[in-house]
C-alpha cells in the first residue's frame, strides 16, 4: 500500500495535490459557487448568520484559526475560534445567528461531539460539520456539512486532512461573502481560479522537498524550536510546531511574531533554531524586523520566502525560496512546507513517524 513510499505520512503528504482536486471537484468547470454544497439549506441559513464560531481539536483547530482571516477579511463577519474541550464546558453566550462550525477529520473526536451537543443545547441551529469520513458520528448532527475528500488518512499526524479542510474553509468564505454581497462576481471568479490551480501549486512546493531534507539536520540535535508567523500565517507557525512535537519530540513552540519582544526573545540563543513563515505579503517588512532581533541574539533562522521576496540568506539567516506567492491561500502552501520539514527531521531522529509514542489517531475518549 505504501508503494514507493517509506511511510504513510510521507504519502498523505504526497497525495496533497490529489486530495485537494478531489474536494474541489465540484468547482471545476463552474463560474460561480453555489451553496447547495454544504446542504440544502445553506443558501437560507447563509442569509441569516451574523457571525461564526468554529469548534475543533489539534490541527482541525488551526484551520478553524486561518479560516477567521479569511472569514473576518472576505465575508466581513465576525468570527471566532474555540478549543472543543474548553468551549463544552465553559459558560458562553449563545447567539442564535450565529453559523457554528465543527472541523473533525475523523469525526469523531469526543470533545468536538460533545462541544457540538452543547452549543445545541444552547439554541445553536445553524450548525455546519467539515469532516473527512462521510459515516462518522459528527455528520449526522448538523444542519449543513461539507465532505472533504481527502481519503482515508493513517499517519496519526494530520497532514492532507488539513489542507482539505483548508480548502472547505475557503469555500465557505466565498459563500458567506456573496450572502453578505461582498464578492463581486470577478472577484469569485479570481478565487476559483485560484483554488482550481492550488493542486498545481502544492505540487511546485513539494518539489523542494531536497532543500527542505538539507535542513533537517540543522534541527534533529535540537531540543527546542520556535515557530514564527503573522496575520493568517500565525495558525501556520502553530501547525508547524505541533508537527514537529509531534512526531520529532522536538519541544517547539509558535508565536504571532509581534509577540517576541513581550517574553519568548528571553529563549533565543545559538542552540534555539527559529522556523519563519515568511510568505511575500503585507506583514514582511514588519516581519524582517522580528527577524532581525532574533540575529541580533544569536538566533538561527530558517526562512520560508516565496514570490520573488527580499529576504536573503546571509550568516545565520538561512532561506528556502518557495515558487509563487499565492496571496489568501498561501498558508494551504506554506503548511505543506512545514509537514515535509517535520517529516525529515523525525526521520533523521529515527522515531516512529507514523504512530508517534502516547497519541491516537482518532481521540474518541476525552
Ligand atoms: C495532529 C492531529 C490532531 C487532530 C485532533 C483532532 O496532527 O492529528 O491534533 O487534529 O486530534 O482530530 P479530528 O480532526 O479527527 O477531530
Amino acid at each position: 500500500e505504501l508503494g514507493d513510499y517509506s511511510h504513510y505520512m510521507q504519502k498523505e503528504i504526497f497525495e496533497q495535490p490529489q486530495a485537494l482536486s478531489n474536494t474541489l471537484e465540484m468547482i471545476s468547470g463552474a463560474g460561480q459557487l453555489l451553496p447547495g454544497i454544504f446542504g440544502a439549506e445553506a443558501a437560507d441559513i447563509f442569509n441569516q448568520v451574523d457571525s461564526v464560531l468554529i469548534i475543533a481539536c489539534g490541527t482541525s483547530s488551526y484551520a478553524g484559526m486561518t479560516a477567521k482571516y479569511w472569514i473576518e477579511q472576505v465575508a466581513g463577519i465576525a468570527c471566532n475560534v474555540e478549543i472543543a474541550s474548553e468551549y463544552r464546558y465553559r459558560q458562553s453566550v449563545p447567539n442564535p445567528k450565529q453559523l457554528v462550525v465543527v472541523i473533525s477529520q475523523s469525526g469523531e473526536t469526543a470533545d468536538t461531539l460533545a462541544a457540538l451537543h452543547h452549543a445545541k443545547a444552547q439554541g445553536h441551529a445553524f450548525t455546519l460539520a467539515i469532516c473527512n469520513v462521510p459515516e462518522s458520528a459528527i455528520i449526522r448532527e448538523t444542519a449543513l456539512r461539507f465532505i472533504t475528500r481527502a481519503g482515508p488518512e493513517i499517519g496519526v499526524a494530520s497532514t492532507k486532512a488539513f489542507t482539505t479542510q483548508l480548502s472547505a474553509l475557503f469555500l465557505l468564505t466565498l459563500l458567506l461573502a456573496k450572502a453578505k454581497q461582498r464578492l463581486s462576481e470577478a472577484n469569485e471568479k479570481a478565487y476559483l481560479d485560484e483554488l482550481r490551480h492550488l493542486p498545481i501549486a502544492v505540487d511546485k512546493v513539494l518539489a523542494l522537498e531536497p532543500s527542505i531534507k538539507a535542513w533537517a539536520m540543522h534541527f534533529a540535535n535540537k531540543h527546542h524550536a520556535l515557530f514564527l508567523g503573522r496575520g493568517r500565517h500565525y495558525p501556520i507557525a502553530l501547525e508547524g510546531a505541533l508537527k514537529l512535537k509531534e512526531i520529532s519530540y522536538i519541544h517547539a513552540e509558535a508565536y504571532p511574531a509581534g509577540e517576541l519582544k513581550h517574553g519568548p526573545l528571553a529563549l533565543v540563543d545559538s542552540e534555539m533554531p527559529v522556523v519563519v513563515v515568511a510568505p511575500n505579503d503585507e506583514m514582511l517588512e514588519k516581519l524582517k524586523a522580528n527577524m532581525q532581533e532574533v540575529s541580533a541574539r544569536g538566533g538561527q533562522l530558517y526562512v520560508f520566502a516565496d514570490g520573488g521576496s527580499s529576504v536573503k540568506s546571509s550568516e545565520g539567516v538561512h532561506v528556502l525560496q518557495m515558487p509563487e506567492h499565492y496571496g489568501l491561500l498561501s498558508p494551504v502552501l506554506h503548511v505543506v512546507a512545514l509537514q515535509l520539514l517535520s517529516y525529515h527531521v523525525a526521520l533523521v531522529k529515527g522515531t516512529d513517524v507514523d504512530k508517534p509514542r502516547n497519541l491516537a489517531k482518532s481521540v474518541t475518549v476525552e
